[in-house]
């Protein structure tokens, strides 16, 4: 079942329960109440489903701004955690504190003071709070691989307000800290790359799964030691269901482990067959001609080494479960495909390179041949 279908269907089975009234209220009584804030972005609907599926009573805590067709049979907090007054987290303060939630997912990759004021209001309703945190968490030079011993990424010594901009990194690293001395039972995932069947902005289309799926005229790096890393976004939620209905607690690196480049291509030959001219070209030569590792190709970072070294063994260990990566270019060109259903989707944005291109570094290397 593709997602769309998935999410349907998700529709018509809640709504359904709904319709069947007092019965179906009674055996609600018996599930475990999860609050997603946010969930109508680019994770957030892959966890609703998600709990969904195993079994939650799921409500949704955002602005009604995003998406606002995704899930409009769930229950819905109407909440702008970003009001420095805090005064719309007061309104909603006893829908937050009429319940136990056993599980509260948090998305949030705003200002951390969000998180802070959330948690100093309502971490005696949460049984297990998870936050979806990055890689960035870790400092340091990255000159190996990272496991949840790499010391964390220092902060900086400044008084944060809602309207204090902060880079990413350190939006990231407050809220983890804010996370960690609020008391309650917190998961923190610690990803990067997260790739599925939704993408987060058109720009995030996935160039080589596309460009295997076309079929085109295409090239690949060739560049020695060259390995890469992804986080499904599929195994990532189901690590965040199995860490809730498991209680585990603590930091998780959460990715699909580090693979070759080489697997990966090989990966999607085997997926979308073989394209019509497929060319290896060392990384001298596209250098040569200007065409740079992250720059101009995705899935090609050669430094710093870390961050395609993210150690998922402890997750692992504690249950995360790596999905194939056939299913994962399968959704991602489904998405690509729903998205974009006339596959007229144009590359050439910052790092890819156009058809044009890429025709005219295949030109150039087929006279060295
Ligand atoms: N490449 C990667 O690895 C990658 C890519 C993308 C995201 N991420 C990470 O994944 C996480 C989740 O992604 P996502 O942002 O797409 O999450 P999401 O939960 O799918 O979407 C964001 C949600 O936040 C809500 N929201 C935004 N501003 C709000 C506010 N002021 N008050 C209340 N709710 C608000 C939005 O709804 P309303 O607008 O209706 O309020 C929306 O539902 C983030 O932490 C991000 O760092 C990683």
């Amino acid at each position: 079942m593709d997602k769309r279908t998935f999410l349907k269907s998700a529709v018509v089975s809640t709504t359904a329960l709904l319709a069947l009234g007092p019965i179906a209220c009674a055996g609600n009584k018996e599930k475990k109440k999860a609050l997603i804030l946010g969930g109508r972005g680019f994770l957030g609907p892959t966890i609703v489903t998600k709990f969904l599926e195993a079994g939650y009573e799921v409500t949704l805590l955002n602005r009604g701004k995003t998406n606002p067709h995704l899930f409009t049979e769930l229950p819905i907090i109407i909440c702008d955690r970003e009001k420095e007054d805090l005064s719309d987290l007061k309104k909603v303060a006893s829908q937050i504190q009429a319940h136990q939630w056993d599980v509260v997912v948090d998305t949030w990759s705003k200002n951390p003071l969000a998180v802070k004021d959330f948690l100093a209001m309502f971490s005696s309703s949460i049984d297990h709070y998870h936050y979806t945190s990055s890689i960035v968490a870790y400092g340091g030079k990255w000159d190996k691989a990272i496991t949840e011993e790499t010391t964390l990424r220092e902060l900086p010594d400044k008084e944060i307000k809602y309207d204090t901009e902060l880079p990413y990194i350190y939006r990231k690293c407050f809220s983890e800290r804010y996370i960690m001395s609020s008391g309650v039972n917190y998961t923190l995932h610690r990803s990067h790359g997260m790739r599925g069947f939704r993408i987060p902005d058109p720009i995030d289309e996935p160039y080589w799964p596309v460009k295997f799926y076309r079929g085109d005229r295409l090239f690949v790096p060739l560049d020695e030691n060259h390995d890469t890393q992804t986080t499904d976004v599929e195994s990532y939620t189901d690590f965040i269901v199995h860490t809730s209905n498991n209680k585990i607690y603590g930091a998780f690196n959460v990715a699909d482990p580090t693979i070759t480049f080489e697997h990966y291509v090989k990966t999607l030959t085997e997926v979308f067959g073989q394209p019509k001219e497929l060319y290896h070209i060392p990384k001298d030569f596209l250098a040569k001609h200007d065409i740079l590792p992250y720059r101009d190709l995705p899935r090609w970072r050669p430094n710093p080494y870390g961050f395609y070294h993210i150690d998922v063994t402890k997750a692992i260990q504690n249950g995360l479960k790596i999905r194939s990566l056939e299913k994962l270019f399968k959704d991602q060109v489904d998405g690509y495909r729903h998205r974009n259903p006339k596959d007229d989707f144009v590359f050439g944005h910052h790092g890819t390179i156009s058809q044009q291109k890429t025709e005219e570094i295949i030109a150039l290397w087929k006279k060295t041949l």
